[in-house]
């Protein structure tokens, strides 16, 4: 297979970065306006997943630099790598009091609007010579015997936040398996919308349409599903959390805004038209992320059948491929209304601002042990988080409350391993 890298950059430090593994290979590199690499290796899936998970854990650094294909960062930013946010197989541990990883604080108003100064998100970090935005204060309380996060946008860089402005903190969710999410087909997601609760369940599923090139489309990627596909989601991640350019999002600034002068004329990985992240890495670590396998769900367990009974799955459903594979994400991909104290007052992408998509369950195990679940991490077990379900959610946590205490325990339990 021939593949065209279309930058100089990407050859120069990536191919030294992957010599390891094309070590004894044939590699024909013929020098011309577009570089080309020809190479019967690189052909192999498993080796740009390689490549992939690489480029997913490698630090981005400021340019100029003399590693032409990995700068660019910022100049405003919230990390320097995709895996400092999102740990795939974390092994460490975190006790109560940690913030939930990668938890970034998105700005808005209920009007759909971003903050005209801020941007769509705090960026909380700069390179040399650059005022980071905020430092917020951010911390744990108490609310009626749950834990709620509170955010302080202490030390704003650039004045005051705009008056309407809300704060919604997100936590990283779990990336494992969402290649299967984003091969459900539309008609299986669409078969279980119900936004007028037409059937009287007090389950609605609102469908999460946005517009994508003048198309009305299904959002399916994060907490409120305002991204269509990965490449979507992942360029809006290099764009707001690292301030890097890619063929999807052409600004090498990030986030920055028109008010933020110096980082509009801050230092830019960029070159001559290019994307700061060149075409070949951008699908290198789209290939991974959709690649990465799904958890494999618990054999038969006691709490299963209470998870059906009680109403859990009239959202957190399992789904099926084309093909009629299950999908055991425990997810409609659908919106609901989960209720005013889940609510963030920030209108994003195709829901009302108390309107979340049903959150995959897997990887629960993970989620819990490195801090909490829920969009911004709040619910410290899922009992917790089944006292926050409100709204459409209502009765199946009358239902829950409702069980005998051994079964509570067995649900719980069923959850918890997932
Ligand atoms: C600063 C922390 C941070 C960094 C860095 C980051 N992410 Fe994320 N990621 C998040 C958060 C927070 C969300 C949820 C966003 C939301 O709901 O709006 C998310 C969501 C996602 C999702 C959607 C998950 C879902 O269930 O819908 C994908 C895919 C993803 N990120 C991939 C990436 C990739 C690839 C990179 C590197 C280019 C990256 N992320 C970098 C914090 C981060
Ligand atoms: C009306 C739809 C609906 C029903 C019914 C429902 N959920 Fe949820 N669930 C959601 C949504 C939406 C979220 C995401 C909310 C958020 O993050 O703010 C969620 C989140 C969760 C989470 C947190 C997952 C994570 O990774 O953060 C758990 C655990 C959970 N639900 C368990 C349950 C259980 C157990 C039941 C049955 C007692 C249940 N849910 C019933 C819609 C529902």
């Amino acid at each position: 297979m021939r593949r065209v890298i279309p930058s100089p950059k990407f050859l120069f430090a990536s191919l030294d970065e992957f010599r390891p593994s094309l070590k004894g290979r044939v590699v024909t590199v013929l020098a011309s306006a577009a570089l080309a690499i020809t190479t019967a290796a690189i052909a192999a899936p498993s080796l740009d997943v390689a490549m992939g998970k690489r480029l997913f854990e490698r630090n981005w650094i400021s340019a100029p630099s003399s590693t032409k294909s990995d700068d660019g960062l910022g100049p405003l930013y919230d990390a320097t790598s995709c895996a400092s946010c999102h740990a795939l197989n974390p092994k460490a541990t975190s006790d109560q009091e940690s913030l939930p990883p990668g938890l970034v604080l998105r700005l808005g108003n209920g009007r759909g609007e971003t903050d005209a100064v801020y941007g769509a998100q705090l960026q909380t970090r700069g390179v040399a010579g650059q005022v980071p935005e905020a430092s917020p204060e951010i911390g744990w309380s108490d609310k009626d015997g749950l834990r709620v996060l509170s955010v302080k946008p202490a030390k704003l860089g650039y004045g005051p936040l705009h008056r309407d402005t809300r704060i919604s903190p997100r936590r990283a969710p779990p990336l494992n398996g969402i290649g299967l999410l984003s091969r459900v087909p539309d008609s299986e997601i669409l078969k279980n919308a119900d936004s007028e609760d037409a059937n009287h369940d007090g389950v609605a599923g609102h469908v999460p349409w946005i517009m994508k090139d003048g198309k009305r489309t299904l959002g399916r990627f994060g907490w409120k599903a305002a991204s269509p596909d990965l490449p979507s989601q992942i360029a809006a991640a290099f764009s707001r959390d690292i301030g890097l350019s890619t063929k999807l999002r052409s600004d090498a600034w990030g986030d920055c805004t028109v008010a933020e002068r110096a980082c509009r004329a801050g230092p830019h990985g960029a070159e001559s038209g290019q994307p700061e992240v060149p075409d070949a890495l951008f699908d290198l670590i789209a290939g991974y992320v959709a690649s990465l396998p799904a958890p494999q769900p618990p054999k038969a367990a006691p709490g299963e059948k209470l998870f059906a009974a009680t109403g859990c799955e009239a959202c957190h459903k399992t789904l099926h491929l084309a093909d009629g594979t299950p999908v055991r994400a425990y997810t409609d991909l659908l919106l609901h209304d989960m209720g005013a104290d889940l609510g963030d007052a920030i209108e994003e992408g195709p829901g009302e601002p108390w309107f979340w998509r049903t959150a995959p369950l897997w990887d629960v195990a993970t989620s819990l042990r490195l801090g909490g679940l829920l969009h911004d991490g709040r619910a410290r077990d899922v009992a917790e988080a089944i006292e926050w379900h409100e709204g459409e959610a209502l009765s199946a946590r009358g239902r829950f409350r409702a069980l005998p205490a051994s079964d509570r325990a067995a649900l719980v339990a069923f959850v918890s391993g997932l």
